[in-house]
């Protein structure tokens, strides 16, 4: 069906099932072990071998040669390929990198071989025995340089009004740069694959990845096989993050090593070789210039950014917010990607806006002080209900003043201290900070398979659950849909024999996901009510409901079966959806180390409809834990020498958890946002992490009066 006319639904928006606290499905399953990851399952298919990769010791340049017969002899070994031994496999629509084939090295730890054997560790004692010669190129991998460099040129991607005219005539401006590095997923469960395409023909996929439609069409792209040939299953993924968007070289490399052995081989990417074997968020810098008159009002905002990129590459879209966010009538935004030879930057959690908000809500801090106002203020002073770069295409809605003076309300603003270096609780000052959230909620179409049969319901779609809660909240919007309760409702997800769904990212999978299984619901009302008869029919307490006539749904002649899918066509493309918040922290800076603590922090989330305010409010305290590692620890350390990432495991790259921030609040204005979706929702997974960051960084000055513009605030810059 065609989502054309919001308004008029109204058939969720009496508390109901959806919109209810409800623990995660898969939550025990996951918690006890129950839940296989893509690696686990030994049970899918007979007779698995292992594989295990090597990657590349050089950025760029070419393999002159490759010795594999000492791997071939080695114990248990069955089959070694070798990038020379096959063609360059095309690079899909997805990926920016080669992943395997032919003897050019385009990134650092590109998989070169891949070595299949009877046991992990005989795939891995042989790998090491494979002998390797390059022919190294010169590489480039300096964002400093290239911003130097790119700095001023090339054409704003917006331009609005006359902004040097409007920074000559202003009565307070600012002028600062900020750096963000590059930062890695690293999401728990590394990319996995068991692969079975014995015979060369039909190929059987067990992996973790988003978006399953996304990785047959990449397949059948990579190796020439019809999309109907390959099947794709993920039910369960332990994190994802946008790591796991595309088709990543687990997946090819054991697919090449089950055709040389004609059995099914397992293959996960070993740790240390994630970081620069799969892709990345690059790392920016920005410069930002802020203009306003003393009462606080913007009239100019310059923000010029760059990031890296492979030659075909995408970087990372630190200014995505700018055009948006806040009022001001003159208005340059310009995006340079600088053409580097380090592994692949893509898409990671709120890809763009999560960089952009950590530089352009400090700027927005250090303006305020300039001003003398309050932080909070200066923002509502600043907010806009036009589209400040397309008054023609207005915002669906937007609450972010309501977010602003809720969490001033509930977090106690009011009672801070507004001096820097100024409150103290034993060894650490103490410091509070807050930052504005803004993240685009795009929607995917999306599609679902319902049947019902002795009034249990059965969902399935293509849709995937990445630790999200997609399993749960679908049985909600099907259980509410057909007047059932949730645990007559069933859900299977994640395989590419069910009907074609949004997937998982950019978070847009829970409010195309569940408009996909609200329109299957109402293709299979719709044969009810042909079954029995009439036009029209209502569904609740487990009944059809025609007139004077009441069937039960256990009653009906069975099974009954239905298929749709929601487009979200043209309508939408005339207003600009987006999701609004605002982040708070409490931070301690150690006197003597300068170590930095976060003690409290607070969100509060314009997100359209709370689908499920438990699944949302882990989603949420999830992305601000993310970016607590963006502010204090999380930096994928560069060698611009040999242009690759050096600290490339777990235990150099540094991630909290959420035992080690004090204590995490989420408040929703649960709005409705008719153009939205059928359910009037909105994306929550990626606004937690916008802008996060900047709040407890902005609580770190406010504590210690150290101004850091260089993430992460490690302990030697605060000193
Ligand atoms: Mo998200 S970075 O699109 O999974």
């Amino acid at each position: 069906m065609d989502f054309t006319h919001p308004a008029e639904d109204n058939r969720f928006d009496h508390a109901g099932i959806v919109g209810r606290p409800m623990e995660r499905r898969d939550g025990p399953l996951k918690a006890t072990g129950t839940a296989p990851y893509a690696y686990e399952r030994h049970d899918v298919v007979a007779g698995q071998l292992h594989g295990y990769p090597l990657g590349a010791g050089i950025a760029k340049g070419r393999i002159t040669a490759m010795d594999a017969e000492a791997a071939r002899k080695a114990p248990g070994v069955r089959a070694v390929v070798t990038t020379l031994d096959i063609d360059p496999l095309p690079i899909s629509d997805d990926n920016t990198a080669r992943l395997f084939g032919g003897d050019a090295v385009g990134h650092y730890h590109q998989a070169i071989a891949v070595v299949v054997a009877d046991s992990f560790e005989q795939a891995r004692a042989a790998a090491g025995l494979i002998q390797v010669s390059y022919a190294p190129d010169p590489v480039e991998a300096d964002l400093e340089a290239a911003f130097a460099r790119l700095q001023g040129t090339g054409e704003p991607s917006t331009e609005v009004g006359d902004v040097d005219a409007a920074f000559a005539a202003a009565e307070v401006t600012l002028d600062a740069t900020y750096r963000t590095p590059s930062q890695s997923h690293a999401m728990m469960e590394p990319h996995a694959s068991i692969v079975d395409w014995s015979d060369g023909g039909d190929m059987t996929v067990w992996t973790s990845n988003q978006m399953i439609e996304w990785a047959c069409t990449a397949l059948a792209d990579t190796f020439g096989l019809d999309k109907e040939r390959i099947r794709v299953d993920s039910p369960f993924i332990g994190g994802g993050f946008g790591g796991k968007l595309f088709l990543r070289a687990d997946t090819v490399l054991a697919a090449l090593g089950s055709r040389a052995v004609g059995a099914p081989v397992k293959l996960a990417l070993p740790r240390p070789m994630i970081m620069n074997n799969t892709t990345h968020r690059s790392a920016t810098i920005q410069r930002i210039r802020l203009a306003a008159g003393r009462d606080g009002k913007l009239t100019a905002i310059e923000h010029e950014a760059a990031s890296h990129a492979l030659p075909d590459g995408k970087g990372e879209s630190s200014t995505a917010q700018t055009p948006f966010f806040y009022a001001a009538p003159n208005r340059r935004v310009t995006e340079h990607l600088a053409r580097m030879h380090l592994p692949e930057a893509n898409a990671m959690r709120a890809p763009g806006e999560a960089a952009g908000l950590m530089a352009l809500e400090i700027a927005m801090d250090e303006m305020a002080e300039k001003l003398g106002m309050d932080p909070v203020r200066f923002r509502i002073v600043n907010d806009t209900q036009v589209n400040p770069s397309d008054p023609d295409m207005p915002f669906s809605d937007r609450h972010f003043v309501e977010c602003l003076e809720r969490g001033a309300a509930e977090f106690g603003w009011d009672a801070r201290n507004t001096a820097p270096g100024a409150t103290s609780d034993g060894d650490w000052w103490v410091g509070h900070g807050m930052a504005g959230a803004y993240r685009g909620s795009p929607t995917l179409d999306s599609g679902a398979r319902v049947r019902l049969e002795a009034g249990k319901l059965v969902v399935e779609t293509d849709m995937t659950d990445i630790g999200t809660g997609s399993y749960t909240i679908l049985a909600q919007t099907a259980a509410e849909a057909m007047g059932l309760e949730i645990d007559d409702v069933e859900v299977r997800l994640g395989d590419s024999a069910y009907p074609v769904s949004s997937g998982s990212g950019g978070q847009f999978g829970a409010v195309s996901a569940t408009s996909g299984v609200y329109a299957a619901c109402l293709a299979l009302q719709d044969r009810i009510a042909r079954q029995l008869g009439v036009n029209a029919a209502e569904f609740r307490d487990g009944k059809v409901i025609a007139g004077d006539t009441q069937t039960a749904l256990a009653d009906l002649d069975g099974p009954v079966e239905a298929e749709d899918k929601m487009s979200f066509g043209d309508f939408k493309s005339d207003y600009k959806v987006a999701t609004f918040g605002a982040h708070f922290a409490e931070v301690g800076v150690h006197r003597g180390t300068g170590e930095i603590r976060v003690r409290r922090m607070l969100a509060v989330c314009d997100s359209g409809r709370i689908l499920n305010p438990l699944t949302a409010r882990s989603q949420v305290i999830g992305g601000m834990t993310m970016a607590t590692g963006a502010a204090l620890s999380e930096e994928l350390a560069t060698d611009t020498g040999r242009s690759y990432f050096v600290n490339h495991d777990l235990a150099g790259y540094e991630v909290p958890v959420h035992a080690d921030i004090g204590r995490q609040d989420v408040i929703f204005l649960d709005t409705l946002d008719a153009v939205a979706s059928p359910l009037k929702a909105k994306g929550v997974g990626e606004l937690g992490i916008c802008g996060a960051a900047a709040a407890i960084a902005n609580a770190a000055y406010n504590a210690s009066g150290v101004r850091v513009r260089d993430y992460p605030l490690t302990l030697d810059k605060m000193v």
